[in-house]
């Protein structure tokens, strides 16, 4: 899929649900039902949910909810199946992350799927360490969670200097 990654960060609307429910779907064995994420794009006052999009497709969304005034919680991540590994993710975060700790976000902590390699890989560039384990987490796999926790910091400043690129110029962040 390389060559062809010009997407923009935006935060999400209603009009992007049936693109987030068909991403979910194809990424996660247990989804959430259109209405469940409808509730969470829409509910400004603790969420923020962001989509890339490109050449008019999400292509992948992010969504935070903020617990305290200066921690949040990674509800979800999730990259259209065949956009993986392109770098979609790490822009979502990107975004995220330059947004909140401008905001006096200090924290994050999240649940993944102990065997779930790529997010784990994901989120350990981002200085998040395992702190414990959730038993049988999930419902429908019985598979354990870790508790991921993490410092926040715009990428340029937390020493995450031996992360890749995060792409090429032409990517673009338009999020008010
Ligand atoms: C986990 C997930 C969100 C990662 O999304 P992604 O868009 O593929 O992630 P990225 O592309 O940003 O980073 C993944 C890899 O691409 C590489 N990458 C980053 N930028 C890149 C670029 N411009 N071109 C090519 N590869 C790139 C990264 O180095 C990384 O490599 P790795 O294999 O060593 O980890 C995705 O696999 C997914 O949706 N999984 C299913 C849902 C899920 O499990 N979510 C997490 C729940 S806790």
């Amino acid at each position: 899929m390389s060559g062809s990654d010009t997407w923009r960060i935006r935060l999400a609307e209603k009009r992007d649900v049936g693109e987030l429910v068909d991403i979910e779907a194809a990424q996660f064995p247990e989804p959430w039902t259109k209405s469940m994420l409808l509730d969470e794009i829409t509910n400004l006052e603790s969420r923020r949910y962001t989509v890339a999009q490109e050449a008019g497709v999400v292509v992948g969304f992010l969504g935070l909810m903020f617990v305290l005034k200066d921690e949040l919680h990674i509800n979800t991540i999730a990259t259209r199946a065949g956009y993986e590994g392109r770098g979609v993710a790490t822009a979502l975060l990107d975004e995220a992350w330059a947004e909140v700790s401008a905001r006096g976000v200090a924290r994050a902590t999240l649940e993944v799927a102990v065997s779930n390699t790529r997010a784990l890989e994901l989120y350990y560039r981002y200085g998040f360490a395992p702190v414990g384990v959730r038993k049988n987490y999930y419902e429908k796999t019985r598979e354990d969670a870790l508790i991921l926790w993490a410092d926040v910091a715009p990428r340029s400043s937390n020493g995450r200097s031996d992360s890749p690129p995060v792409g090429p110029a032409e990517r673009s962040t338009d999020v008010p």
